[in-house]
C-alpha cells in the first residue's frame, strides 16, 4: 500500500496506460480520480470502466469526464479532485493520441489540434497541478509529485510522425523546467517514456495478442526493442508508482524510460 491515504489524478484513464496506472495506484491504496474525454463506461472498452473494476477489487476511484484540451474540463477536474480529501498527491498528464505525418502532409490546422492535445493540454494540467501543490502542506518534504507521459518517439525521431514528435520532446522539456522552477516549493515533476505498449485496441494489436500475428508496425517496433518482447501498460504503471510514491524523494526533471531499450539502441 504505497499510496495509502493519498489522492492521485490520472488523465486518459479510461483506457491503455492510464488505465493500468490509475488501476495500480488504487491497488496501492490511492483514491484514483479518472479523468477522460471518452465515457468510461463505454462497453467497446474491454473489462469494463476503470472505476468499476477499481472498485468491484475493493480500491476507490471517481470519475471526472474531462477534455484535458478544455481549461473549463481541468478546472472542474482539479475541483473534484481537491474536494475528495483537500489535497492532492500525485497527477499522472497522461491523455494523448499517436497521430502525426510528414511535414509536407501538415497543414498548420493539422499541427495546432495536434498540438493542442500532446503538448497544450499537458501546459495545462501541469499549471493547474503546480497551483494546488503549491498551496498545500508538505509530506516528508515533497508537497506533489507530477508524472507526465512522453514517449521514446519524444527523444528518437519515428519516421513520419512530426507532430508526435516534436510534443513529446515539448513534454520532456516541460517536466525539466517544472521541475527545476518548482523544485524549492518541494514539488517533483518527472516523465515516463514509454517505448510500444500494446493496450490491444490499436490496429493489429489484437491480433498479436490473440495468436502472434505481426504486421508491419508491430514488427518495426519487435526491430527496434533489444528486450524480446513488447511492452504492457504494466510496465509502464511500475514505473509511474514508483515516481507517485514515497520512494521517489529526490528524483526530479528525469525521463524514466520503458522501453525494453529501445533508446538505448
Ligand atoms: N501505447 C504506446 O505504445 C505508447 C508509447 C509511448 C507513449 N504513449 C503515450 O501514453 C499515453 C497513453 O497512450 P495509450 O496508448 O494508453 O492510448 P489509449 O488511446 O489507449 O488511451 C488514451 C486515453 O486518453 C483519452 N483521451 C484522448 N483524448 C483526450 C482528451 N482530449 N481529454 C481526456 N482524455 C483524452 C482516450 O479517450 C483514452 O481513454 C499517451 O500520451 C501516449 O502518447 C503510448
Amino acid at each position: 500500500m504505497r499510496l495509502a491515504g493519498r489522492t492521485a489524478i490520472v488523465t486518459g484513464g479510461a483506457a491503455g496506460i492510464g488505465r493500468a496506472i490509475a488501476q495500480r495506484f488504487a491497488r496501492e491504496g490511492a483514491h484514483v480520480v479518472v479523468a477522460d474525454i471518452a465515457d468510461d463506461e463505454s462497453p467497446a472498452r474491454e473489462g469494463g470502466d476503470t472505476v468499476g473494476v477499481i472498485e468491484a477489487a475493493g480500491g476507490r476511484a471517481s470519475f471526472v469526464r474531462a477534455d484535458v484540451t478544455r481549461i473549463e474540463d481541468v478546472e472542474a477536474l482539479f475541483a473534484a479532485a481537491a474536494a475528495i480529501s483537500g489535497r492532492i498527491d500525485a497527477v499522472v498528464s497522461n491523455a494523448g493520441v499517436f497521430r502525426g505525418a510528414p511535414i509536407l502532409d501538415t497543414p498548420p490546422e493539422a499541427w495546432d489540434a495536434d498540438m493542442d492535445l500532446n503538448l497544450r493540454s499537458h501546459y495545462m494540467v501541469n499549471r493547474r497541478a503546480i497551483a494546488a501543490m503549491v498551496g498545500q502542506d508538505d509530506n516528508g518534504g515533497v508537497r506533489g509529485r507530477i508524472i507526465n507521459m512522453t514517449s521514446q518517439l519524444g527523444v528518437t525521431a519515428p519516421p513520419d510522425h512530426l507532430t508526435y514528435a516534436v510534443a513529446k520532446a515539448g513534454v520532456a522539456q516541460l517536466t525539466r523546467q517544472l521541475a527545476v522552477d518548482y523544485a524549492r516549493q518541494g514539488i517533483l515533476v518527472n516523465a515516463v517514456g514509454p517505448g510500444r505498449i500494446i493496450t490491444g485496441h490499436h490496429p493489429g494489436e489484437a491480433e498479436y495478442l490473440r495468436d502472434g500475428t505481426v504486421d508491419a508496425a508491430t514488427a518495426y517496433s519487435l526491430a527496434r526493442t533489444p528486450f524480446p518482447r513488447l511492452g504492457r501498460p504494466e510496465d509502464v504503471a511500475g514505473a509511474a508508482l514508483f515516481l507517485a510514491s514515497d520512494d521517489c524523494t529526490f528524483v526530479s526533471g528525469h525521463l524514466l524510460m520503458v522501453d525494453g531499450g529501445w533508446t538505448a539502441y
